[in-house]
């Protein structure tokens, strides 16, 4: 079996390649944006032309949702086209092509964990990106599988996890918000589901959410990091109801893993047990 991973040096891709010596009969190719950029047609014929893979995994992605705010073009061109290249050419290839998307194609308005079947409404530029390269894969490409998730976080890159301790390893105190509640995910978890599906070969094709189990605000998630590494005193953690932001947030963007559960038959650990597993 051959995959490629594309984006690999992203923090999934990173949570991918720690765990791909689990499976020796695999034989991967780890690419990252150098090696690699989606949006070229041409390099991504060229790879395929020269090598024959069973499946693709499309880590790379624009994620910066602030930024993306004012940077729309290069957002949809990475998360739309750049899927839409990859779909084309895996169909032509006969690849299977695993795709990770994201909870913020909801608006948030439901109030209760969304399902595969809820319509979706992104209300900012980083998730109408992600919504027009899912439904661009779902045109093109039968093979496939798109695996919405949430609130990714691990030990790699810049993401909540790390900026929270970052910030009281320099002293300074945290305001963090309730505003939103969603389920902070570990990558490393993510990671291991996507070589699962690989396989298991099921051929279960579709849309999925997967996150981790629960659900918590990014205060909530905050404070388990700072309990957890032993640094929550008094000071450091300040709540509110109010942090003003580029891009609009989901409110509510929980997601129901149901389907995911029965298809797959893993079990989903809580959001707190995951952290526990990346923390020295
Ligand atoms: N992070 C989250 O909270 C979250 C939540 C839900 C879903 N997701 C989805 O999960 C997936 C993995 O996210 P992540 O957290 O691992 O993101 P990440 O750490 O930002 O990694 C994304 C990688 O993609 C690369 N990339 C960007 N444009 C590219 C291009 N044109 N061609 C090739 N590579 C390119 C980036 O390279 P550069 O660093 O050089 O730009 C980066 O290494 C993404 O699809 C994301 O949308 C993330």
């Amino acid at each position: 079996m051959k995959i490629v991973i594309t984006g690999a040096n992203g923090q999934l891709g990173k949570c991918i390649r720690d765990i791909s010596n689990h499976y020796p009969e695999y034989n991967f190719l780890f690419l990252g944006r150098k090696e690699l950029d989606i949006v070229n047609k041409e390099a991504i014929r060229v790879l395929f032309d020269k090598e024959e893979f069973d499946y693709c995994v499309n880590t790379a992605a624009y994620t910066n949702v602030e930024k993306a705010e004012s940077e729309k073009e290069k957002a949809f061109l990475v998360n739309g086209d750049g899927v839409k290249n990859l779909a084309k050419q895996c169909k032509k290839n006969n690849t299977t092509l695993i795709q990770i998307s994201t909870d913020y194609v909801f608006d948030g308005k439901k109030r209760a964990p969304y399902t595969e079947k809820d319509p979706t409404n992104p209300v900012n530029v980083y998730g109408a990106s992600k919504l027009e390269g899912e439904k661009a894969l779902q045109e093109i490409l039968k093979k496939h599988y798109i695996i919405r998730t949430s609130w990714l976080y691990s030990q790699y890159g810049q993401n909540f996890y790390n900026t929270i301790l970052r910030f009281v390893n320099e002293g300074k105190s945290i305001t963090v918000t309730t505003e939103q509640t969603g389920t902070p995910t570990n990558a490393n978890d993510l990671a291991e589901v996507i070589l699962n599906i690989i396989a298991s070969d099921s051929k279960k094709y579709g849309i999925y959410n997967y996150s981790n189990e629960g659900e918590a605000t990014w205060y909530d998630f905050a404070k388990e990091i700072l309990t957890q590494t032993g640094q929550l005193t008094q000071t450091n953690l300040v709540k509110t109801d109010y942090y003003r932001t580029f891009a609009q947030r989901p409110v509510f963007s929980v997601l129901n893993t149901e389907k995911f559960t029965e298809v797959f038959g893993f079990l989903l650990p809580s959001w707190e047990k995951s952290l526990k597993k990346i923390i020295p």
